[in-house]
């Protein structure tokens, strides 16, 4: 299964993505997380330790790699390979984390509205689509907060798109564009997710608002001050407090999603 997290800026995209790799990892799932935000930061949340961190250099960042693989032989300076081979990129560039996680670190895509058509974005485009058509493990992305840097090649290998929104209208806007614009691109399973819900009127609230929505409100998570503890002790939120009212949620998220899994591709 491959599985994709988006939402507004800060709303809990990393959280959501983080931990459910976690829960994954812990059923003895083979996870590969992939963080593909330019804050790279889902290393956190998933409980890398910090040898491992300091050592994780982003593929992006790998200019001689890209360099290589991009270069088209005899072409000028602009002239590069759109679709470089990247099949062993995963494997070899990989950290292992927690319950037998895996870690593999992007970093962000340029918006296409900045014009870059730079060899970084083509192979990073290029190695999401592989992750996401070839790889038989299941796979946790944690995106940049718009989504526009996908590709209709590369959306259409997303299972599940899970859209996040904080109890905020500006929120909802995004993700409205978010779920309109994963359609257009062929994702079949968009599901939305509330979280730092403080009070069960927020959600009423997000009900009302999303009413003609073809996609309803599939789950709420509470704001969780454990979570934020966690968070300025750069530790792992279910390390730090696996019973926390936010972790008990997400729990109950990840079994929502195992069900799901079942029902969409076991059969
Ligand atoms: N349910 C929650 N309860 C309390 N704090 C939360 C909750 N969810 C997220 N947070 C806090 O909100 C902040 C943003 O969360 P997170 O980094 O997961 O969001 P994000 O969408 O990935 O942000 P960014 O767009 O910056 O990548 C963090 O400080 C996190 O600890
Ligand atoms: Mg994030």
């Amino acid at each position: 299964m491959k599985l994709a997290v988006s939402g507004k800026g800060g709303v809990g995209k990393t959280l959501v993505a983080g931990i459910l790799a976690r829960m994954f990892a812990k059923d003895g799932v083979k996870v590969l997380a992939i963080d593909n935000d330019s804050a790279m930061n889902l290393s956190y949340t998933l409980g890398i330790d910090e040898k491992t961190k300091e050592n994780i250099i982003p593929i992006k960042e790998m200019k001689s790699m890209i360099e290589k693989r991009t270069l088209v032989k005899g072409g000028g300076p602009g002239v590069y390979n759109i679709n470089p081979e990247v099949a062993d990129i995963p494997d070899r560039y990989k950290v292992s984390g927690p319950d037998g996680l895996q870690l593999l670190v992007l970093g962000g895509i340029e918006e296409p509205a900045t014009g870059c058509l730079c060899p970084e974005n083509a192979l990073i485009r290029t190695l999401l689509y592989n992750l996401f058509v070839k790889r038989d493990e299941v796979i946790i992305v944690d995106f940049e907060a718009g989504i526009e840097h996908l590709g209709r090649g590369t959306a259409k290998g997303i299972d599940l798109m899970l859209v996040i929104t904080e109890p905020s209208q500006k929120s909802l806007d995004l993700c409205k564009k978010i779920i309109d614009l994963s359609k257009k691109l062929g994702v079949i399973n968009i599901y939305l997710i509330a979280n730092k819900i403080t009070d069960e009127s927020q959600t009423e609230i997000i009900n009302q608002k999303i009413k003609n929505w073809e996609v309803p409100l599939y789950h709420s998570i509470p704001f969780d001050p454990n979570i934020a503890k966690a968070d300025l002790e750069g530790k792992s939120p279910i390390d730090f407090n696996s019973n926390s009212k936010g972790i008990l949620s997400i729990k109950n998220l990840y079994e929502k999603l195992k069900k799901l899994k079942k029902e969409l591709f076991d059969i």
